[in-house]
């Protein structure tokens, strides 16, 4: 009997003959001899035909063999240095599962409207596939530092009774008894709830917003990793992003050597994160910094891409702004005793012209000052339940929330963030 093997783990099988379930996604044949380019969703891997080795019948199979049928094929396991994988596969037998006709996406260059329209398809290149599989690491590498500080996994709903972030991309929908409902922009506000319960806290999920931005940085729907911890002051909270965050980098480093690899991802940048002290920057001296750079920028307004792009190239590494103007944060930042006007919130701004992967801050927590911030934004009742949290039991609390496919278009060095999602949901984008 063959042994049935995936190709990741191939290489266990050296000089044993093995069954490979795949599908066939390129072929190059001259002659005598012939190459099939095979993928089984763990990898890639290159089988060699040669006619002298095999039947006709056999030989013809493989030759006649269309892109993306999808094939049984078993073959001999040769360590080969040349060849990407290091291994090769010396076929001596192609059972054909389906035959595949005018695959759509063939080796030639499509443009990206063609792509994206083929989307479902298009996720078996091995670029496309490179970036899911770090996706997926991402993931595992942040759940891991989070599972193994001390913090508990918390799922806050996704329907809403008011909004988490500002009202100008609220997502509204009709709830089943007919009141308005609103599809969760950030988990936040309960996450603070369960802050206060469970001591620290992650919610994992996808959020969404009515972004009416057409940019290489908006999604209408995201996914979201937000930390809340109790009793962690703003200090504490930046150092606590700063190592979740290199933990990250590090975990996928090691786990996704080859798929960095297709995506001739620059890694060394990458280790210079993992090994370097992230500066930390007020809104101030940011503004300070574009303003000698020769931008027109006044003080306390929101950055711009390229405000942003021209801070991460100055320090070229990941860069927290804080300390930003109250009026343009969000209603539940806590002021800075120091300077009331600003608050304990920071950015974390990605290098080389990523900018803001993560949002986070210390949260007010003064019952009396969280309810004049409710009369100043007239937050209504749906909001009741937060003010209680200053009611009960309270303790200054703190933050964040990182965006995954920023996250990912940076790790993976994409220019844009559609491809960090299987299925990614744009202002023009909803197929397939
Ligand atoms: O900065 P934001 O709006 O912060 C919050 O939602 C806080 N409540 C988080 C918290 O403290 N728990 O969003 C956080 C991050 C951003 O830094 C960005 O990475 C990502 O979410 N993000 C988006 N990603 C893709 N498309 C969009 N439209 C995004 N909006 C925000
Ligand atoms: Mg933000």
């Amino acid at each position: 009997m063959t042994t049935k093997a995936t190709i990741a783990t191939i290489g266990q099988y050296v000089d044993q003959e093995v069954l490979i379930e795949g599908w066939l996604w390129n072929k190059r044949f001259s002659g005598k001899i012939g190459f099939l380019n095979l993928r089984d969703g763990t990898g890639f891997i290159q089988g060699v035909i040669a006619k002298q080795d095999v039947s006709e019948e056999l030989f013809a199979t493989a030759k006649g063999l269309t892109q993306e049928t999808s094939v049984r094929v078993t073959g001999t396991v040769r360590a080969e240095e040349r060849a990407a994988s290091g291994y090769e596969l010396n076929v001596t037998g192609v059972e054909v599962v389906a035959v595949t006709q005018d695959y759509p996406i063939t080796p030639k260059e499509h443009g990206v409207d063609f792509l994206m329209d083929n989307r479902h398809l298009w996720i078996r290149s091995p670029r496309q596939r490179a970036v899911l599989k770090i996706r997926a690491e991402i993931i595992r590498g942040m759940r891991d530092y989070l599972d193994n500080n001390g913090f508990t996994q918390v799922d806050p709903p996704i329907l809403t009774p008011s909004s988490a972030e500002g009202t100008t991309n609220l997502f509204e929908i009709e709830y089943v008894n007919g009141e308005p409902a609103y599809l969760s922009q950030s988990g936040q506000l309960y996450m603070e709830a369960a802050a206060l319960a469970l001591g620290k806290v992650y919610s994992f999920g996808p959020t969404f917003r009515a972004e009416k931005s057409k940019t290489r940085k908006h999604m209408i729907e995201f996914w979201m990793i937000e930390p809340e911890m109790a009793y962690v002051e703003h200090a504490e909270n930046l150092q606590i992003q700063e190592a979740f965050v290199k933990h990250m980098i590090k975990w996928v480093l090691e786990h996704c050597p080859q798929e960095l690899k297709t995506l001739e991802r620059d890694t060394d940048a990458l280790w210079r994160v993992v090994n370097e002290k992230f500066p930390v920057i007020t809104y101030k001296e940011a503004v300070q910094i574009l303003q000698e750079k020769g931008h027109d920028f006044p003080y306390g307004e929101d950055f711009g891409a390229p405000h942003e792009t021209e801070l991460t190239n100055h320090f070229d590494l990941p860069v927290f702004v804080e300390k930003w103007p109250a009026d343009i944060k969000a209603f539940y930042m806590q002021p800075d005793p120091e300077d009331p006007s600003v608050v304990l919130g920071a950015d974390l701004l990605a290098p080389e012209g990523y900018g803001e992967i993560i949002g986070g801050s210390q949260r007010i927590h003064d019952y009396e000052l969280m309810k004049s911030r409710y009369e100043e934004h007239q937050l209504g009742e749906s909001y009741n339940w937060y003010l209680e949290l200053r009611q009960y039991g309270t303790v200054p609390h703190s933050g964040f929330g990182i965006g995954l496919e920023r996250t990912i278009a940076w790790i993976c060095g994409l220019d844009h963030v559609r491809e960090t999602i299987m299925m990614p949901r744009l202002l023009y984008r909803l197929y397939p």
